[in-house]
């Protein structure tokens, strides 16, 4: 079973000011689909905090997949993405391009979203936005691919040619 870790980025999150909606979505869809979230977090809008979870998550090896969400805006406190490249060895723009192709069929502020994805040894680390609708539309949209992906990181996939 692959293994997710779900990270939410949010100031008034941390401080018990708002519900994380956006990280029980993300879990609802990885359950969904078969993954087992064995980790979840909600930190402030931090990039040296952030950075440093993502890189703990991926060096003990506590999951395949790490989703974040939020801090991929324009705000002053946006760094998701920077932290996400901060620890990230290998980039994979493919995935926030396709989340974003997406998302500008619903709505032009998709454009908006500056997230980012990319791999540190064996994890693969995507960013979603922050809004429970713009986290549906872009991880279903996503999803299947990525397992793909994570078989491939892990060494675990067959032929590439034979199942899509
Ligand atoms: N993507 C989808 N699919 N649906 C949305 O509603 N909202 C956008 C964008 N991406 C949206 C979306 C908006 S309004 C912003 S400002 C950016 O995501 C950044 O969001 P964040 O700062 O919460 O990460």
């Amino acid at each position: 079973m692959r293994r997710a870790a779900v990270i939410t980025s949010s100031d008034s999150g941390s401080r018990g000011e708002r519900e994380d909606i956006s990280g029980q979505v993300i879990c609802e869809i990885l359950e969904r689909e078969g993954y087992q979230v064995v980790y979840r977090n909600l930190l402030p809008d931090e990039r040296e905090l952030l950075a440093a979870e993502m890189a703990r998550i991926a060096d003990e090896d506590i999951a395949d997949l790490i989703l974040t969400t939020g801090g991929t805006g324009f705000s002053t406190r946006d760094f998701t993405p920077e932290a996400t490249q901060d620890v990230c060895q290998r980039m994979v723009p493919g995935i926030p391009e396709a989340m974003r192709a997406c998302s500008m069929q619903v709505t032009k502020r998709g454009m908006l979203s500056r997230q980012a994805a990319g791999i540190r040894n064996r994890t693969l680390i995507v960013n979603l936005p922050g809004s429970p609708k713009a986290v549906r539309e872009c991880l279903e949209y996503v999803i299947g691919a990525l397992g793909h992906g994570i078989d491939i990181l892990r060494g675990d996939a067959g032929n590439c040619g034979s199942s899509h």
